[in-house]
């Protein structure tokens, strides 16, 4: 096994990867997941309008703590969005002179929501190539690896999914991760596995793969089929673990503990996000962080249906906080 993976770009010391996910992967979130074993996080996606706002003095802080890295973090991309070259390149210019510890850069090209469509940006691009290449050649001139992230192309879109990848290669990009759903099928639906391993075919080396990874097994079939990396999203929120057996899965090191973990292991790993998401966004956003996790980080342990209701009521993290370290005196009586 190589010590190293060279994925778009970068040397990771392994191909699974946590995706972007808007309102999740906020750096307490990027830590957890590199500690349970990631290659590579990212960033929600960054609004490059609000960045350009922000140096103006006219934004909120949520944006600029968007760009904050933990230490810890596995390397960071950091995903951006706009609707046209000059704000995204401005916007990333701002960001890059804020936080000099990106490892490479994402241009959103798949995002289905209207507010983002209605700007241009998003999976909008799948429909103005000639922008998408410029935005890639762009950012490639910047210095970092480009890393654009597609879904399948609508029949509505100029060029077949194919064409778009080639033409995203050719401007510069160091990889492109592709989601195999079409921007109408928003979340819903399966997506098309068998894309990203198609494109792999033709761009070897190239293509990360997106989409349903629920399952190893999943995993296992992108990366078999030539995707170079895989992206792990909703599949890793609902059973965090999965990260770790991804690994063993697919032949990589993982710590044992890490593939059955005991009940003191899991309620470390979750007190120290909560503590870490308090620090960073407060009481509030810390238990509603910590209970979106709490199924999957107990799955399969006895009364985690009813710590789950009991946590629905809690609305600080000091609380939520007492309640799984009082949790913990009794399921894991034997280790105090
Ligand atoms: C809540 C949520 C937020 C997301 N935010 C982003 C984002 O900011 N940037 C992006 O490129 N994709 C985003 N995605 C898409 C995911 O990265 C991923 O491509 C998609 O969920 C398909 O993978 P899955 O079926 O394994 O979940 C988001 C998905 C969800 C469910």
């Amino acid at each position: 096994m190589p010590l190293k993976f060279s994925i778009g770009g970068l040397l990771l010391d392994n191909p699974v990867l946590l995706a972007p996910l808007a309102g999740v992967t906020i750096p307490s979130l990027r830590l957890l997941f590199s500690r349970l074993g990631a290659g590579a996080v990212h960033t929600e996606m960054i609004s490059c309008a609000g960045l350009l706002a922000l140096e103006r003095g006219q934004q909120r802080t949520r944006t600029g703590r968007m760009l904050s890295i933990l230490d810890g973090e596995a390397p960071v991309i950091a995903q951006f969005f706009a609707g046209d070259v000059e704000t995204l390149s401005a916007g990333v210019e701002v960001a890059l002179r804020q936080q000099r510890g990106f490892a490479a850069v994402g241009i959103n090209m798949a995002c289905p929501m209207p507010k983002v469509l209605k700007k241009g940006a998003g999976s909008m691009l799948l429909e103005r190539p000639g922008i998408a290449f410029e935005m890639v050649a762009r950012l490639a001139s910047l210095g970092l690896p480009v890393w654009p992230k597609i879904r399948k192309c609508p029949s509505t879109s100029p060029l077949s999914t194919e064409s778009f990848c080639e033409g995203l290669l050719r401007s510069g990009a160091a990889s492109v991760t592709v989601h195999g759903r079409t921007p109408a099928q928003r979340y819903e639906g399966s997506a098309d596995a068998s894309l990203p391993v198609r494109l792999a075919a033709l761009f070897p080396g190239r293509i990360c793969a997106s989409g349903d990874i629920f399952t190893t097994e999943r995993s296992a079939e992108y990366v078999e089929g030539g995707c170079v990396a895989v992206m792990l999203a909703r599949g890793v929120i609902a059973d965090p673990f999965l990260l770790p057996r991804t690994l063993a899965h697919l032949g990589l090191d993982t710590s044992p503990e890490l593939l059955d973990p005991a009940p003191d292991r899991q309620t470390a790993l979750l007190l120290e996000f909560g503590d870490s998401v308090c620090a960073e966004a407060g009481q509030r956003i810390a238990a509603l962080m910590v209970k979106r996790l709490l199924s999957g980080m107990f799955r399969g342990q006895p009364g985690v249906g009813a710590l789950r209701r009991t946590a629905a009521e809690v609305l600080s993290w000091e609380e939520l906080r007492a309640m799984l370290e009082e949790r913990e005196t009794r399921v894991s009586p034997d280790i105090r």
